[in-house]
């Protein structure tokens, strides 16, 4: 008994040994990842180490889809300090920090937590997160740190894109140099926090794409997105935390999206079929997501041509750049506003919002407060709901020159634009009150013929019994 028992033990001690050597998946403080090693994470989905992007003879160390090739990189650690030979190591050090370190240069790049460490590893996750814990600690989701904080160029199912308000952490996406070099392009896309929150891609400091703010089904300005088969997505605002995430439907059909060295923001799937990437969607569709293209008060419509316009009772600022196809210097106004003796709004549907930049919101009001609160104040410009589910929430009023609108035709918004009492009056509101007249004036003659009838009906029957009294009479 006690032999067999003896025999099971070290089978079973010799098999957890084998599976342990075929997936790693981390390292604690005595190993090491040399450049040609690799760990693998425990799915075998993605694979962590030394790698060459495109035709670089640098080397970095990076995660990327292991079953996916042409290699397919979604986070590089020393993207901005490259090693130039194959003598980098990855180590955990006792402080709980990652280091790549080169046997020529010492310390590449480091992991820079802070938080004290105690006997730790780090470990490659299923879903491509590098993360890095306390061995005594029992929380498996409490880390010290993890590479999903620290996006490149992907951004992951199950990353977080956006702040952590109480850290001031920043998850956005920066783009690659080039194909062939990791570092940080001229291209990032982040939420920007400024008024009500929205994501904007930059090119350097200057907006290029601007994805509108979060309306509580979608970001304003991206209508294609949608939950679909094969990513459902959230957006998560409180006073700790505001970022927008996507999860899998599928966990073994492959998305990512990817800031493209050339500035898109592009969604590819992967089809195990053709054996390759797939693109999915787009955030910017057309000429019309160029930030600003029509300037201020400007309308963008992708089929028309021109395919800038300006807003009602306005006209462009500079008619001769106008005609020649150059919108940026936008519209003004044909009448100013005059507040104290009272100004209207003109109803626009089925669009992007302006630029929120600079707005001001608070979710709890309903449209009807919105409007009077804009009305009262004479540098608000245009109000709308902030939230579009259930026929509308929320009150979002902007101080500024209207910018960065554009026609969709599917999934738009509506906003509410403030204007001279004569404009508005000559558009919407005379249109609205001539719409209520012309059905009172329906309601009240349908009702006089009925009327009319009804008596001439009554009439008639008095006259005939009349008439059978008559006869009876004279009988
Ligand atoms: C680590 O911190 C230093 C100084 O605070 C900073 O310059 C560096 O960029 C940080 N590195 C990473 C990987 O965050
Ligand atoms: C683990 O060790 C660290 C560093 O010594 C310590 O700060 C932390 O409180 C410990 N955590 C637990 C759960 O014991
Ligand atoms: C990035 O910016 C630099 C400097 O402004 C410019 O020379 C380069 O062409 C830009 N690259 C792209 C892809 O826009
Ligand atoms: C999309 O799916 C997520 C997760 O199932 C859900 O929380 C969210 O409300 C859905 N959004 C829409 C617009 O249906
Ligand atoms: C997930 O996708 C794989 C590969 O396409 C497929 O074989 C599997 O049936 C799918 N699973 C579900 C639950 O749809
Ligand atoms: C109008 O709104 C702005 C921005 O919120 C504010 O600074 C200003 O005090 C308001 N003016 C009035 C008269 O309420
Ligand atoms: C209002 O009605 C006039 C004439 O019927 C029309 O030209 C104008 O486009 C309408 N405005 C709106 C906002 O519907």
């Amino acid at each position: 008994m006690d032999a067999l028992a003896t025999v099971v033990f070290i089978f079973s001690y010799v098999f957890s040994l084998l599976r342990i050597s075929t997936a790693v998946d981390t390292i604690n403080v005595n190993q090491h990842i040399r450049d040609g090693e690799t760990i693998t994470s425990a799915g075998g989905t993605f694979q962590l180490g030394f790698f060459s992007p495109g035709d670089s003879k640098n080397r970095y160390l990076g995660i990327w889809y292991k079953k996916v090739a042409p290699q397919t990189v979604v986070w590089v650690a020393n993207r901005e300090s490259p090693l130039t030979d194959s003598s980098g190591v990855l180590k955990v050090t006792q402080q709980g920090t990652l280091v790549v370190v080169s046997g020529t240069n010492g310390i590449l790049w480091n992991s820079n937590s802070s938080r004290s460490a105690q006997d730790p590893n780090a470990q490659l996750l299923e879903s491509g997160n590098l993360v890095m814990r306390n061995g005594n600690d029992s929380d498996p989701e409490n880390f010290l740190w993890q590479s999903f904080d620290y996006p490149c160029d992907t951004l992951l199912p199950g990353m977080k894109f956006g702040w952590n308000r109480v850290t001031g952490l920043d998850r956005y996406l920066s783009s690659w140099k080039s194909a062939d070099d990791p570092s940080k392009g001229n291209f990032t896309y982040g939420i920007d926090l400024s008024g009500f929150p929205q994501p904007f891609l930059r090119n350097g400091l200057t907006v290029k794409f601007r994805a509108g703010p979060w309306n509580g089904v979608r970001f304003g300005g991206i209508p294609q997105l949608t939950n679909n088969s094969l990513f459902t997505f959230d957006y998560v605002s409180n006073e700790k935390e505001i970022y927008f995430i996507y999860y899998l439907v599928n966990s073994s059909v492959f998305v990512r999206r990817v800031l493209t060295p050339d500035g898109y923001s592009r969604r590819f799937t992967w089809t195990d079929k053709k054996n390759e990437w797939t693109l999915y969607s787009t955030a910017q569709r057309d000429d019309c997501d160029n930030y600003a293209i029509c300037g201020v008060y400007g309308i963008c419509k992708i089929d028309e041509s021109p395919k800038c316009e300006c807003m009602k009772g306005f006209r462009p600022k500079f008619q001769s750049n106008w005609d020649m196809a150059d919108w940026s210097k936008g519209c003004v106004r044909s009448t100013p506003l005059d507040c104290q003796k009272g100004d209207g709004f003109v109803k626009y549907s089925g669009v992007k919002l302006p630029d929120t930049r600079n707005s001001w919101f608070d979710e709890s009001m309903n449209l009807k407060e919105c409007a009077s609160l804009c009305l009262r104040n004479c540098s608000c410009t245009a109000y709308a709901n902030s939230d579009i589910r259930g026929g509308g929430s929320g009150c979002l009023l902007w101080f500024d020159d209207l910018i960065d609108i554009r026609d969709f035709t599917q999934n738009g918004q509506e906003f509410y634009a403030r204007m001279a009492a004569s404009e508005s009056e000559a558009s919407s509101c005379i249109n609205s009150s001539s719409k209520k007249k012309k059905k009172q004036v329906i309601v009240i003659s349908i009702s006089i013929t009925g009327i009319v009838f009804l008596s001439l009906i009554l009439i008639l029957y008095v006259l005939k019994k009349r008439k059978k009294q008559l006869k009876k009479k004279g009988e």
